[in-house]
């Protein structure tokens, strides 16, 4: 389980950001489309999406509480009617055709089923509809992980670090 503090992920993550505007443009939205933001974090790149939907929506789902409960404080629904924020785990999708597009920018990464993901998009898309997912690949933070992944087998903290995995699927 990893611990998210939101406050530092929103002043700290214009890199994301700015991926998920390059995605975005991607997309071309007409406006009326059902969006689902997975890994949605604490909200800014959701209430981007929801700007660009004038007659449609946006759902933005985060595994992380404090995530969620960040973005629907900064991002109330009585001021954005057309976004809303629910905590739960794309690993365990729980819609059925509901959504025009799907979209997940920086998420992916954090999970290590994605054929289960997959699914779940698949479930919950409308015939017709669309996924956009971007997410770390193969090599990405190489150097720091293989440092990571040797210093936890040395020294006073090995003990710490027993069955320790860190989660990443890059
Ligand atoms: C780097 S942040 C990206 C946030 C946002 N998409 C953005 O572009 O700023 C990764 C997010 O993925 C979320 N996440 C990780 N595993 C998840 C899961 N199994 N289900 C839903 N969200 C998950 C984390 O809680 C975190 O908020």
């Amino acid at each position: 389980m990893h611990i998210w503090n939101p406050e530092d992920y929103h002043r700290h993550s214009s890199a994301q950001q700015a991926w998920a505007r390059e995605l975005l443009a991607k997309l071309r939205l007409a406006g009326d489309e059902r969006v689902l933001d997975l890994g949605c974090g604490e909200g800014k790149v959701t209430a981007e999406i929801a700007a660009l939907l004038p007659r449609g929506s946006v759902l933005g789902m985060d595994v992380s509480r404090d995530m969620i409960s960040f973005a629907r404080q900064r991002l109330p629904p009585e001021e954005y009617q057309n976004l809303r924020f629910v905590e739960g785990d794309m690993l365990d999708l729980p819609f059925e055709r509901k959504f025009d597009v799907v979209f997940s920018n920086a998420a992916l990464h954090w999970v290590t089923d994605h054929g289960r993901v997959f699914a779940g998009i698949g479930r919950a898309l409308r015939p017709g509809g669309r996924a956009l997912l971007q997410m770390g690949g193969r090599g990405n933070a190489a150097p720091i992980l293989a440092l990571a992944d040797e210093m936890v087998t040395e020294g006073p903290w090995r003990e710490y670090f027993a069955g320790f995995s860190n989660g990443y699927a890059f």
